[in-house]
């Protein structure tokens, strides 16, 4: 049988589903596989699904002479060398929509977390600190009513601005091209990247990471924000200079923060493990177990149709096709 490599347990059974045609080796260890561990356990495979945490380089690309498609788990895909796939004749594909809503949440999550101080009161609770109910005790800001900046207008930032209604917010988004259909559902307004700095209250990072986006926030950006104001970034890492950030905050430039992506994920600058106004988690976005699942089957599927002579529907190098025919 063809040999299908996965570099991590997944969520749900759709894994299983290959079994009956496939040879399916499956990293199930807790650690990531290291480079070596892919070469080799990629290397006669036909297939490998990835997750976004598993570098997959030329170097690995070229240990697979048989591979048809690298499948991955997540939506973004930065973690493939996508353009030597394409030379390679290989097709990547990813796992969109399914995990929009859920990554949503969790930006409102953070939003509610740092604004409300939600993190902070939980540790007084269990430090055994609440003695009693105190006026001026960890006041945070209000969400209800103010205005929410998003960064990246795509599926994702849509529906966190969709969120935006039921708390009465203006919402103001910065995107490579307006998005007319999206202004009418949401309510919200096209504007230059200074007004979404001078304007949100609660500025929202939903964009990908691209050579435009990576660096685009640090210090001389968070000077322009309003001083009660939180940054949120789920989206990528590189797309904030973390370093700035903890200058920022420590010196309340910006009144918070709530991360789920770091610069050089899974590391954490060291400086903000040690501060109040940051809500800290490790990549949770689309982590809720229905959409883990709905990942699952989505990567199998993709992976399922190029194995059998068809295109998968998530494929994002189209390029691939003019190759291949
Ligand atoms: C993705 O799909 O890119 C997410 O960040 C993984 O949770």
């Amino acid at each position: 049988m063809k040999k299908i490599f996965v570099t991590s347990k997944l969520p749900g059974n759709a894994v299983d589903s290959l079994k009956k045609d496939f040879d399916v080796e499956i990293f199930d260890k807790h650690e990531l596989p290291t480079k070596i561990e892919v070469q080799e356990g990629a290397k006669d495979a036909i297939a490998i699904l990835s997750t976004v945490s598993n570098q997959i380089d030329k170097d690995i690309i070229d240990t697979c002479p048989n591979l048809i498609i690298i499948s991955n788990f997540g939506v973004g895909f930065e973690n493939i060398d996508v353009p030597y796939a394409t030379e390679k004749r290989i097709y990547v594909t990813n796992t969109p929509g399914v995990l929009t809503e859920t990554t949503a949440d969790l930006a409102w999550a953070l939003m509610f977390g740092v604004a409300r101080r939600v993190v902070e009161g939980d540790s007084v609770v269990r430090k055994g600190q609440f003695k009693r109910w105190d006026p001026s005790f960890l006041l945070g800001m209000d969400v209800f009513g103010k205005t929410l900046g998003i960064y990246g207008l795509g599926r994702i930032g849509s529906a966190v601005g969709r969120r935006a209604r039921g708390f009465n917010m203006r919402v103001i988004y910065v995107n490579k091209s307006r998005r007319l259909e999206a202004e009418e559902e949401i309510g919200c307004d096209f504007v230059d990247f200074p007004t979404l700095l001078g304007e949100s209250d609660f500025l929202v990072i939903t964009a990908p990471l691209t050579e435009s986006t990576r660096g685009r926030f640090g210090l001389d950006e968070f000077k322009k924000m309003k001083r009660n104001s939180i940054l949120i970034n789920i989206a990528r890492g590189p797309i904030v200079r973390e370093k700035e950030l903890v200058q920022a905050l420590k010196k309340k430039v910006i009144w918070g923060a709530g991360l789920d992506v770091y610069e050089n994920e899974p590391e954490v600058e060291k400086d903000l493990l040690g501060l109040d106004n940051v809500v800290l988690l490790p990549h949770l976005g689309s982590a809720s177990f229905e959409t883990r699942e709905r990942m699952t089957e989505m990567a199998v599927e993709n992976a399922k149709l190029a194995l059998n002579g068809k295109v998968p529907v998530n494929l994002v190098n189209r390029e691939v096709l003019k190759h291949r025919n």
